[in-house]
């Protein structure tokens, strides 16, 4: 069974003359264990292809299923606690909330997935250990640098344990050294369990460690040659 599918996803923006068609009949599945990078330039519909796997966009027509469930059928408290539990998001700016530490962002998305305070704090410590970043695990979001809040986001997304990974730029405007870390952390998770990944980049290294590449242009969505 396909971890995620999406069969004639179509997703529009606008009406009349600014209507733009972002996801055109796009069919893609990725099964467990894999990774696969999606590459396409500023503006052709990363973003919008992941919060669609993610149910967060609604296509405007066609098809999403994640874990076998249509998501289109579910109730948005099912969707939201699937999504809790299932998905980790690595949103290109993060969405970390500023006032909180890294630790307590993991956490508060710990409780979203159904954990208890006790141990999702206890989870969230090993995860920051874990990645190699306990410091700024006690570092408020808001002192924290571009690749420092990326590392963060990561230990966040991984927190739950999810069995999917969407990770949205994850090394965009990264030093080389920080990219290379980020690409390791999210390769040691996926690997680990059995897992998957779906990463978009204008990054052509992010390559090596995918299973597969796919480019995104002008709403299709097409394999990319090894
Ligand atoms: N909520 C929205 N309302 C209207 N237009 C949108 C919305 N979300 C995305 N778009 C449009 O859809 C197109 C694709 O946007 P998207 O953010 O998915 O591209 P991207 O490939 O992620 O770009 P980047 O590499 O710059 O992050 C853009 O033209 C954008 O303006
Ligand atoms: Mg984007």
């Amino acid at each position: 069974m396909a971890v995620v599918e999406l069969a004639g996803v179509s997703r529009q923006f606008g009406e009349g003359e600014g209507r733009r068609l972002v996801l055109d009949r796009v069919d893609f599945q990725a099964e467990a264990g894999e990774i696969v990078l999606v590459l396409g330039p500023s503006g052709s519909g990363k973003t919008t292809l992941l919060t669609t796997l993610a149910g967060l966009t609604p296509p405007s027509s066609g098809q999403v299923r994640l874990f076998g469930r249509d998501l289109g059928g579910l109730h948005p408290d099912e969707l939201q606690t699937l999504r809790a539990r299932n998905i980790g998001f690595i949103f290109q700016n993060f969405l970390l909330i500023e006032s909180l530490t890294g630790r307590e962002n993991a956490e508060l998305a710990l409780r979203f997935a159904g954990w208890k305070a006790g141990p999702a704090a206890q989870r969230s410590r090993e995860v920051f250990l874990s990645l190699g970043i306990p410091h700024l695990g006690e570092c408020r979001a808001a002192t924290m640098s571009h690749g420092e809040k990326q590392r963060v986001a990561a230990a966040r997304a991984f927190g739950p344990s999810p069995g999917l990974i969407l990770a949205d730029e994850p090394t965009a405007s990264l030093e080389f050294h920080q990219g290379q870390e980020v690409i390791r952390m999210l390769h040691e998770y996926i690997r680990e369990g059995g897992r998957t990944a779906i990463v978009t980049s204008h990054d052509t290294r992010l390559a090596e460690l995918a299973d597969r590449v796919l480019s995104l242009q002008e709403g299709r969505l097409s394999p990319v040659a090894p």
